[in-house]
């Protein structure tokens, strides 16, 4: 179990500079709003190399009149005591794993993972592909470190191709050049798919074990990947490989004409369904939020499965819209990992378990431990 003995933070958004102990259990931080709840639970997510859950920019966690920000985080990982720091300027962010310097900067997730959940993630259900895809490749990226070096040679390779494909000019004095590009991007595009429709098969899988608690119904969840093989092997590198060039060759005229690559997992999009139906459409409020968290949970399961060590699990202000069973099975669901809970009404978690709590109260961005 992933296991944070220390937070230290300097001139991270409203926070003053600090360190901070949590508990190996339940780590309550409460207080009233705008007080720093929410950059705490940012400033440890940023140690998993990832960008922050709110989609602000890194010279956005600087303290305003500040130039350079840090975190620096001790954990228990791998069996061992780790040290990630993390130097935020206006310039670039740096990132040290045991003092070592990471670079790429994508060397380091997979070292710290954590599971997040925030309102936010709502957009999980609500928005557009563009965060359902950051949900997959986010989580992935957890898991396989790999995935994160081919979603940057992906990007990459999708505009050189993009580039070609505008140049008119310069198409038509060698069209072979796009063959290159084409071989690169079914490669890539092959793994890309590959890992996110296993993702998305073993989402469903561990959210028909997690979702019934947290919704009390025995309605049935199923997510329906944009992407699909017409084969039985839907997982099988051929058989993506097959449907890839299939569909870059189908729309290649279009995308000469376009100017750019208009099909590949840049446009995927997975739907969640409630009994066959859309979510996003007939679903509550109520109902979308648990499906959401029941996503979220999920994922911190299979983190934990996959790597063998079970996330640091951050819940941005969750408790205060479930009902109380609903409440009670969460926190019961995440008792075996080291759990951050943010809320504005102390009472509000304590009430529903025995498991020991330590409290952190936040007033304008300094933390008080009881
Ligand atoms: N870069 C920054 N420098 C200084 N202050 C910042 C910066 N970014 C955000 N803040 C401030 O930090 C404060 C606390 O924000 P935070 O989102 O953590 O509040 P919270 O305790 O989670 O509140 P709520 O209960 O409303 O969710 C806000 O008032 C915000 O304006
Ligand atoms: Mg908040």
């Amino acid at each position: 179990m992933l296991n944070v003995f220390s937070v230290k933070i300097k001139n991270y958004r409203n926070l003053k500079e600090q360190t901070i102990y949590p508990e190996s259990g339940i780590n309550l931080i409460y207080g009233d709003n705008a007080q720093g709840k929410t950059n705490l639970l940012e400033a440890i997510w940023i140690s998993t190399g990832g960008r922050s859950f709110r989609g602000s920019r890194d010279t956005n966690l600087i303290t305003l009149s500040k130039k350079n920000s840090e975190v620096f985080l001790k954990f228990f990982g791998r069996k061992r005591e780790q040290k990630i720091k993390t130097k935020l300027s206006q310039e670039r962010r740096e990132m040290f794993l045991n003092s070592v310097t990471q670079n790429p900067l994508s060397k380091i997730v997979g070292t710290f993972c954590a599971a997040v959940f925030s309102p936010n993630h709502l957009y999980l259900i609500r928005g557009g592909p563009m965060e359902r895809r950051r949900f997959l490749d986010t989580a992935i990226c957890q898991i396989k470190p790999f995935y994160a070096n081919l979603l940057i040679k992906y990007k990459h390779t999708l505009i050189q191709r993009n580039a070609l494909l505008k140049n008119t000019v310069q198409y038509k004095k060698s069209p072979e050049v796009l063959e290159v590009w084409d071989d690169k991007l079914v490669e890539y595009s092959t793994l890309i798919r590959k890992q996110r429709a296993e993702y998305i098969d073993i989402l469903q899988k561990t959210i028909e074990k997690t979702y019934k608690g947290v919704l009390k119904s025995h309605e049935k969840l199923s997510f329906v990947y944009s992407f699909k093989v017409a084969k039985e092997s839907k997982l099988e590198e051929d058989a993506i490989k097959d449907e890839i060039e299939k569909e870059l060759k189908n729309s290649r005229d279009e995308d000469i004409l376009k100017g750019f690559t208009q099909k590949g997992p840049h446009r995927d999009d997975f739907e969640v369904l409630m009994n066959k139906k859309s979510i996003k459409f007939f679903g509550s409020q109520g109902q979308q939020r648990s499906v959401v968290l029941s996503i979220k949970i999920a994922e911190s399961l299979i983190l934990g499965e996959l790597t063998g060590e079970r996330p640091v699990v951050l819940l941005d202000d969750v408790m205060s819209e479930l009902d109380i069973s609903r409440q009670k099975c969460i926190l019961n669901y995440i008792q075996d990992f080291q759990v951050f809970i943010t809320c504005c009404d102390k009472s509000s978690v304590a009430r529903f378990t025995d498991a020991n709590i330590k409290f952190f109260e936040i007033k304008e961005g300094r933390v008080f431990c009881e």
